[in-house]
This record gives structure tokens, sequence and C-alpha cells, in this order.
């Protein structure tokens, strides 16, 4: 890659940090954005936090749905953008994490839905992962496409998206 070019992709990356920051604006993407469907890639993604920048909710809140005690939702800028304009379906690469809480407010595990396909599928055009740890991905509860036990009550979604929108 020359020198310009490379260059010009810092400035980029520079440019998106700064926007990704700012809730509610529209939001440009940056390589953190794009979460990882393979499982280990995903875990080691997770524990280092990489979601952290996304537009998320300002506190753990109690799930309606099946997830552990509290939840903090986390909305890639593309899921955030396509939730924001109202749209039914979102594009690929949309993507939520939760961070699922014990009572004393410490992690437990994540749950993540990850648009890959340019079409939903009935759910099988999202990859749905599940893992009940922090310190080790070696065998999480879902890592697949159309997971039917997660599609159960996506299904009602906004395009298989649970959370009230903008969070909270
Ligand atoms: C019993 C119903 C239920 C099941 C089963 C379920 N969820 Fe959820 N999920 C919810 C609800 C309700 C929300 C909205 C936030 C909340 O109240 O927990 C949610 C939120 C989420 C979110 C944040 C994005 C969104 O849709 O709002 C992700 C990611 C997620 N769930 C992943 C999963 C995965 C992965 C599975 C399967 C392993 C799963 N869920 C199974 C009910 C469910």
């Amino acid at each position: 890659m020359g020198g310009a070019t490379a260059l010009a992709i810092a400035v980029g990356v520079l440019a998106a940090q700064t926007t990704a920051s700012t809730a509610g604006a529209s939001q440009q993407a940056t390589s953190a954005d794009t979460v990882p469907t393979a499982p280990q890639a995903l875990f080691d993604y997770l524990q280092a936090g990489r979601y952290k920048s996304f537009t998320h909710e300002s506190a753990a809140h109690s799930s309606s749905g099946e997830h552990l005690v509290t939840v903090i939702a986390y909305f890639n800028p593309i899921l955030h953008n396509s939730m924001t304009a109202g749209n039914t379906a979102h594009p690929r690469g949309a993507a939520a994490i939760i961070e699922m809480l014990d009572e004393d407010d410490a992690l437990t595990g994540w749950a993540v839905s990850v648009r890959t396909h340019a079409a939903s599928l009935d759910g099988k055009g999202w990859f749905w992962y599940e893992v009940l740890s922090t310190g080790d991905g070696e065998s999480p509860t879902a890592a697949n496409w159309g997971v039917s036990s997660c599609l159960g009550c996506h299904t009602s979604g906004r395009d298989f998206v649970l959370s009230d929108y903008p969070l909270r």
C-alpha cells in the first residue's frame, strides 16, 4: 500500500471514530463495527470490548426476554442508523450485542445478532451467538445462523430486533 493511501485510510478511521461517539447522530463505520461471526474471533472481540464505542443503553435494565437478570444493549452504527431511520429491514452488517449482568452488575456473558445476508431469510440471514462466560469461548450456547431457540422470540421484532429504540 502506498504512503498516500495509508495516510488517507488513517485519516478516514480517525474521522469515523470521532463520529461514532456522537449518540443520535448518523454514524460512520470503523473496523470495530464489523462484528465477527467465527465463534472464537467473536469471543475475542467481545472479551476485548471492541463494541464499547457503539450506541448503547445508559444503564442495565431487567430483560423482558430470557436473557439473564439484567442487560445492556449495544447497536453498531449500521444498525443504529437503520433503527433511527425507522427501517423495517436492516442492511447487511447490522449487529447488536447485549451484555448480560448478574445481580451484582458483574458481566456474565454476551448475546449477539449479526445480519450477514442481504435478506433476512426468516432469521437465517442473521447469525446468532450466546456465551455464558467471560473467560472462555469454548462452549457458546448458540453460534449459528437461524438458531431456532433465538428466533422463537426475535421473529416478532423489527427485522428480528426487539429492543425499544432509541436505546435509553
Ligand atoms: C424469551 C424470548 C427471547 C429469546 C428466546 C431470546 N431473546 Fe434475545 N431478546 C429478547 C428481548 C425481549 C430483547 C430486548 C431486550 C430485553 O428486554 O432483553 C432481546 C434482545 C436481544 C439482543 C439485542 C438486540 C435486540 O434484538 O434488541 C440480542 C443481540 C439478542 N437478544 C440475542 C439473542 C440470542 C443470540 C438468542 C438465542 C441464543 C436470544 N436473543 C433469545 C428476547 C429473547
